[in-house]
């Protein structure tokens, strides 16, 4: 069985250690960051993550994973995977790359001829050329890799036990096939698996995010005609979903998408493209970004409108700040972004979420964070859906009419049945629906 090593402990690090020591590999977590380290040694995640808890205690004690801040201990490893976050650069549209080259440099000295270095991050195409170029510069000999990730968070494990998918950029069959030994679980089950240049393989992951991009942002224009015309997204987006060629996947209206992937790769996209001189052929994406950022001044905007033009004053209750279910992520969270802006036009914003209230008063501590969501309710003049969780989902509209002080309610995902609460006697507003 493989040794390997996870460098990066995050969102997608903890989950492909974890998993990988799961499908039986022996599994070295690194990361800079001690606390975080300590923490996954005693099995706790320090994010939300269904089945995560459980799967990387599970593995501690059959002593297959274990973490550590010393890059020394990747010189037990045959395959060294990078998994270090790429945010959105402060003051562009790039992608900052300094975990990356950072978590390459300091593995180098503990890589040989015989193991594979496999970036897993989401990168500007031509990254993993550049990081081979540096390895030879170095004199290192090792080979490189690119594997990109399609794990959504919320559904983290069973996307990296089962991926739908594995796509390996490399320039020597050997390196495939040391790779197609790692994935032979996930293989054995039938997984697709191909085998590209390094340039595809990082591009095959921006493309797909920018096509789910696209497809959010374009239900959600045809929610904005729709609600010209009193027409009802739910049902166009049921029709055409039907078309095999279309899909019904990825078609819900609402607030718009965030988090820590959809918005920042369009945009590094569009920056790489411009870079390459093929700005125009993106040119789109930065429509859909428009589209996609728009939303939240709209919702904002029919908040202010269901409170006779001006929120100033007014108790909203906000359910929900995660930028999805699931989820205690609020990097890019349309939700919390409404919230806020809600916030400093002066209404009294009383804010709940299951799970990430705590991320969301570190990033935006000036709002009113609530301890339950009954305290949220009480005595609302309106309330704001904003992250679909099923708690949200199912709440009783007679009830919940009882608490609040007047019965309108703003769901910005489309998930409450509006003839219930409308018979309950709210005013009942959703996004392209009648
Ligand atoms: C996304 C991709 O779905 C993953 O395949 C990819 O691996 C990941 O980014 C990544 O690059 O690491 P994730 O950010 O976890 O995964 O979340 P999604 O499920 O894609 O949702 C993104 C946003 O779109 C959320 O804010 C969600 O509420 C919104 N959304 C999604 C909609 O508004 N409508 C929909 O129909 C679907």
């Amino acid at each position: 069985m493989s040794t390997i090593s996870v460098i990066g402990t995050g969102y997608l690090g903890a989950t492909h250690a974890a998993a990988m020591a799961e499908l039986g590999a022996n599994v070295i977590g690194i990361d800079t960051n001690a606390d975080k380290v300590a923490a996954l040694n005693s099995g706790t995640v320090p994010f939300y993550e269904p089945g995560l808890p459980e799967l990387v205690s599970k593995n501690l004690e059959a002593g297959r994973l274990r973490f550590t801040t010393d890059f020394s201990a990747a010189a037990a490893a045959d395959t060294h995977f990078i998994c270090v976050g790429t945010p959105q650069q402060r003051g562009s549209d790039a992608a900052d790359l300094s975990q990356v080259f950072g978590a390459f440099e300091a593995l180098l000295p503990h890589a040989n001829s015989n193991s594979l270095i496999v970036g897993k991050s989401t990168v500007p195409v031509g990254t993993c050329s550049r990081l081979a170029q540096l390895a030879a510069d170095r004199g290192a000999t090792v080979p490189i890799a690119w594997n990109p990730e399609f794990l959504r968070e919320g559904f983290a494990v069973e996307d990296t036990l089962r991926p739908d998918r594995i796509v390996v950029g490399v320039q020597r069959q050997e390196d495939a096939d040391r790779l197609a030994a790692v994935y032979a679980n996930q293989l054995a089950n039938g997984t697709p698996f191909l085998v590209t240049d390094f340039a595809t393989a990082e591009l095959v992951k921006v493309a797909a995010n920018s096509f789910l991009a696209t497809k959010i942002s374009y239900i959600n224009a045809m929610a904005d005609i729709c609600d010209e015309v009193g027409a009802d997204v739910t049902a166009l987006a049921e029709a055409i979903g039907y078309d095999e060629r279309i899909g019904a996947k990825f078609l819900k209206a609402g607030i718009g998408f965030g988090g820590g992937c959809l918005p920042k790769d369009i945009r590094a996209f569009m920056a790489r493209a411009d870079e390459l001189g093929a700005g125009r052929s993106l040119a789109f994406l930065r429509e859909i970004d428009e589209i996609n950022m728009r939303r939240r001044r709209d919702v904002a905007r029919t908040a202010a409108d269901l409170l006779e033009g001006s929120v100033l004053g007014a108790r909203i209750a906000v359910l929900g700040v995660a930028f999805k279910p699931d989820s205690d992520d609020i990097r890019d969270s349309p939700a919390l972004n409404i919230a806020a802006s809600l916030h400093l036009q002066g209404a009294e914003v009383r804010v709940y979420d299951p799970q990430a209230m705590a991320n969301a008063a570190a990033a935006f501590p000036t709002l009113q964070y609530v301890e339950s969501l009954d305290s949220a309710l009480a005595e609302a003049d309106l309330l704001l859906l904003l992250t679909e969780w099923q708690e949200f989902r199912d709440l009783d509209p007679v009830a919940t009419a009882e608490q609040v002080r007047k019965p309108q309610v703003l769901d910005g995902r489309n998930v409450l049945d509006r003839e219930a609460w409308r018979k309950a006697g709210w005013t009942y507003r959703g996004i392209g629906v009648p």
